[in-house]
């Protein structure tokens, strides 16, 4: 999607995958740095790691104690400096608003999944001054330390760990159920229908249709998958490092055409959808 966007936009430059072994990723970092580079994307564990060694964090990073996007970028004495973005909480807002046209706030929210990207969601939804936050896990005491971390930092969000009794507006999937044909949805049913929900949304985008989407759809949800939030990041990393509007449209394209149709190619042997291979992607 980056060499589509930089395509579009003219722009002499490269985006290419590389595998870094962790323990050589302060020399990656140090070495692109020379070289040269933009910046990086980077995802986990990488992005774990990267944020100990950026010579400066931005808020979205220390927001989500992780970088998934590195600058490089000169200061007023002419050397470069590495600054630590992180782009993923903004992608679930964007694709939410752009592929469900839901605007967030005042809103009741079921948030399955309380993993790394079941959390990143769940600050990020309350950010967005949802109205209540249900959140299930299997293991409940990741819902219970999430909620008490909502309930410190965000206390006009009422949250409750726990299947919502009411209609909600929206049904979110953060659990890696559904990457495998073989998953259970990640709701019990007997707790709650597809019916009690307006929208829903499945952070996983291969399969492009997850038996929990298919559901959702049955219930007569409107519904998308993770891909927008893929492309939202993106696009925000690009911004970041080119200062120029992403060209969304055409990044949305080349995404779809390259997972979509290998994914079609090569039957199930996608790896995890929801997050990637580790390693680092650079581009000059
Ligand atoms: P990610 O970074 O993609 O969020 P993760 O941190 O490993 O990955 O989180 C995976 C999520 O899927 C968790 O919410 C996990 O539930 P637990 O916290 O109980 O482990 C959920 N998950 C994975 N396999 C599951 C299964 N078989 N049944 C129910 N939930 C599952």
């Amino acid at each position: 999607m980056h060499n589509a966007a930089f395509a579009a936009l003219g722009l002499d430059c490269r985006y290419l995958a590389f595998e870094v072994e962790l323990k050589h990723l302060q020399a990656a970092i140090q070495g692109a740095k020379a070289m040269h580079f933009l910046g990086l994307n980077l995802t986990v564990p990488h992005k774990l790691v990267a944020f100990e060694m950026c010579d400066q964090l931005d808020p979205s990073a220390i927001t989500w104690n992780a970088v998934n996007t590195i600058k490089f970028e000169k200061d007023a004495e002419g050397r470069v400096r590495s600054i630590g973005y992180n782009t993923d909480a903004d992608g679930i807002v964007a694709s939410l608003h752009e592929d469900l046209k839901l605007k967030l706030a005042g809103t009741k929210v079921l948030l399955l999944g309380a993993g790394g990207a079941g959390r990143t969601a769940a600050l990020k939804l309350a950010s967005e001054n949802v109205a209540q936050l249900f959140l299930v896990n299997r293991t409940q005491g990741k819902a219970e330390e999430i909620a008490n971390e909502i309930r410190r930092r965000f206390p006009s969000v009422s949250v409750f760990v726990g299947y919502p009794a009411d209609k909600i507006d929206l049904i979110l999937n953060a659990t890696s159920l559904g990457l495998k044909p073989e998953d259970p949805l990640p709701l019990d049913e007997a707790h709650f229908s597809f019916k009690q929900a307006r929208y829903a949304y499945d952070m996983i985008y291969r399969p492009a249709e997850t038996p929990f989407l298919q559901a959702a759809k049955k219930a007569k949800c409107k519904t998308a998958n993770g891909l927008g939030m893929l492309l939202h990041q993106g696009a925000r990393a690009f911004e970041i490092w080119t200062g120029q509007k992403a060209p969304v449209k055409e990044m949305r394209k080349a995404l779809e055409k390259e997972i979509y149709k290998n994914s079609l190619k090569t039957g199930a042997k996608s790896p995890s959808a929801k997050s990637h291979h580790p390693k680092a992607k650079t581009h000059k």
